[in-house]
């Protein structure tokens, strides 16, 4: 009787929490791990060139998304950050480019150095979409 009834709470609650971790919102960007000033300032040769967002989306899946999630929202599990946080939205398209190309290995986000450079640029624009409204730079 009772072994029945924890089977259906588990039943109730596994999806619930598993929406709740799936997205880790409570993510603190590592204070070490800082693009240096030169890198912060570089600009995305693709930025008028919105339509490379698709391509970059595409990339995210390949590359990202299992670690991110599909959204970039991060995952718990994975201590990956949640990409459409303010926190990371409002670094520069250089920071983000330098952070993707160098990675933290020590936290668990790889180098994608592998990646051609004009990827990685399109990775940066599809991220900047993961927020309908793009804070101020
Ligand atoms: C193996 C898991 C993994 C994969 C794959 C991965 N990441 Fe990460 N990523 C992480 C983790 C973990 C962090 C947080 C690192 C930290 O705590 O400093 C992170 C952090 C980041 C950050 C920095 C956020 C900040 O603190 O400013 C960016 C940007 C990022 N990832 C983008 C990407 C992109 C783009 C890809 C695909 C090309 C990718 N990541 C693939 C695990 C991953």
């Amino acid at each position: 009787m009772t072994r029945k009834m924890s089977a259906g709470w588990m039943v109730l609650l596994v999806p619930f929490a598993a929406a709740l971790w799936a997205q880790n919102a409570d993510y603190q960007p590592d204070p070490g791990w800082q693009a240096p000033p030169q890198a912060v300032a570089k600009q995305n040769p693709l930025a008028n060139r919105p339509a490379a967002a698709a391509g970059g989306k595409k990339l995210f899946a390949r590359n990202c998304a299992e670690c991110h999630g599909e959204e970039g929202s991060g995952l718990v599990k994975k201590s990956s950050a949640d990409l459409q946080l303010p926190i990371v939205q409002t670094q520069s398209d250089g920071a983000l480019f330098w952070k993707i190309t160098n990675g933290n290995p020590d936290r668990g986000m790889p180098s994608f150095s592998r990646l051609p450079e004009l990827q990685r640029w399109q990775l940066v624009l599809h991220l900047r979409t993961l927020q309908p409204a793009r804070p101020p730079q």
